[in-house]
């Protein structure tokens, strides 16, 4: 028996100590060490085919940077369109994705799917949460997708045997011990694994508790080396917490090659799959699906869902044109502004920073005169979505004048621009494309700051705003808007 240890983990980055600490001196968090018991490994307990020993003697060359071949990365495109799109192009061939999200929206249902409908690719699905019944209960659930997988769905005791036609297929395992996963990956040879979750896994290498810190650090790095040298790609689902972080240290965000934050309110039924960080592609991707009771539906349009469908004009309501990543998004704004019958008046905002809201209505009171001071103020984007683009600041003040003054805003009227502290407006990026989406449903007027117009000969020719037939209306200021408006 090998002598135990204790270490304690800083549980927000990760760092190492022998003793305890009340500050930690690498993300200067207070009080967030644990202490964990770890053991030295063990040499008789087979880790990934073992040879990660012999690879990490190897060493490497310096090459010049010249001399190196270039050849693109591989990648499975899965059949799922918006997962594609957030990824970069799909699936790259030895890859570990780590997907976070709240518990309950959707991340084992988004996964499953995936595992479900990959055409002629076997799939492990090893989940440390759910029992192979409740798997296969949501297996059916999904199924009523008209999409059935290849090589059908196998259940089994743990020990999914190839099935004897090959193509591919979906096999469910449900196992905790990393050494046990990497027995049944060697039996079944899959062509990519996902992991329900990473919190649930233990490695006999280190005597800790699974979802402890030390445990969750060697499981991903276990599985990463078993990435790396298979050249299979890897998912891991992850747990996130309650402020929102993905839970286990943020050194797991640094082992993987790609994070996915799986988002949304979980009493909409919008999802957005956004990407945090990603070594094959662009990190401002989106991807936006729709719970179903057959599962999630990927939405490739999506400002037809996320405007209501109405027909009149109503006050406190505008439409924004935002840009969710690289997507043109036009996205309604709601406010409410009324008579606060308490002394101190509720300011509450969904989807938006309530900061900035606070910041909007600061720059209305000072630079349009109104006096919010005692009115309680609410504000709501609607589908349930968060949005970060300041270009919906305009939007957002436009709506909150609106709902004061009780005069509607036309409802073919919408608006992109951000808010500055003296009341201007400032240019938002990638302009052409909102107006273009803005075009395309059907809307009439677009406000715009005047400095999103091309001012010099150069930018005339770069950026031609004559070609759209929509009426573009640039404007410096908040009182300008104000004034052509109401
Ligand atoms: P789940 O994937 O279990 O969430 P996570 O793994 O992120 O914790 O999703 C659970 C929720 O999704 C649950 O509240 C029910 C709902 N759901 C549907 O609305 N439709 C479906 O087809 C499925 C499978 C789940
Ligand atoms: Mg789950």
């Amino acid at each position: 028996m090998a002598k135990t240890k204790t270490t304690y983990f800083c549980q927000s980055c990760g760092y190492e100590t022998p003793k305890w600490l009340g500050k930690c001196p690498a993300c200067q968090q207070w009080n967030t060490f644990v202490e964990e018991v770890i053991e030295k490994p063990n040499s008789s307990v087979p880790d990934w085919k073992a040879t990660n020993s012999t690879s990490q003697q190897r060493s490497n060359k310096a090459v010049a940077v010249g001399d190196i071949a270039v050849q693109d990365e591989h990648r499975f495109a899965t059949p799922d369109q918006e997962f594609n799109r957030v990824l970069g192009g799909g699936i790259v061939a030895g890859s570990l994705v780590l997907i976070g999200g709240e518990p309950g929206i959707g991340k084992s249902t988004l996964m499953l799917q995936l595992a479900m409908n990959m055409p002629g690719l076997k799939v492990l699905y090893v989940s440390g949460e759910e029992s192979e019944k409740q798997i296969k209960m949501r297996a059916e659930r999904l199924n009523a997708t008209p999409q059935p997988p290849e090589g059908g769905v196998e259940f089994g005791s743990g020990n999914a045997v190839p099935p004897s036609g090959g193509g591919g297929g979906c096999y469910i395992l449900t196992e905790t011990s990393t050494q046990n996963i990497f027995k049944q990956i060697e039996q079944t040879e899959p062509d990519l694994v996902v992991i329900d979750s990473i919190q649930t896994l233990y490695s006999s290498h280190i005597e800790s508790t699974p979802g402890s810190v030390s445990q969750v650090r060697e499981c991903t790095a276990e599985l990463l080396r078993f990435a790396k040298e298979s050249g299979t790609p890897v998912i891991l689902i992850g747990h996130i917490t309650k402020d929102g972080m993905i839970a286990g240290p943020k050194i797991l965000e640094h082992m993987v090659d790609t994070v996915l934050q799986f988002e949304g309110d979980r009493h909409h039924v919008y999802r957005i799959l956004r990407c945090i960080k990603n070594r094959f592609g662009s990190a401002s991707e989106l991807g936006i699906y729709e719970m179903l009771g057959v599962g999630l539906r990927e939405v490739s349009n999506p400002s037809e869902i996320l405007l209501s469908q109405r027909d009149e004009a109503l006050s406190g309501i505008t439409i924004s044109a935002t840009l969710e990543g690289m997507r043109p998004m036009l996205i309604e704004t709601q406010a409410l502004v009324s008579t606060s019958p308490y002394g101190t008046p509720q300011r509450s905002a969904t989807g938006f920073d309530t900061r900035r809201m606070n910041m909007l209505l600061a720059v209305l009171e000072k630079k349009c005169g109104f006096k919010l001071g005692a009115k309680d103020v609410f504000l709501n984007i609607t589908g349930g979505i968060k949005v970060e683009d300041p270009a919906i600041d305009l939007g957002l003040a436009a709506a909150i004048i609106s709902s004061h003054e009780d005069i509607a805003v036309p409802s073919k009227t919408c608006f992109a621009g951000e808010l500055g502290l003296s009341g201007e407006i400032r240019a938002v990026n990638r302009v052409e494309q909102r107006i273009a989406e803005a075009q395309k449903l059907g809307f009439e007027k677009i406000f715009i700051s005047k400095y999103n117009l091309p001012s010099t000969k150069q930018d005339k020719q770069r950026i031609d705003l004559s070609r759209y037939t929509i009426e573009i209306i640039p404007v410096a200021g908040i009182d300008e808007v104000f004034n052509l408006l109401f």
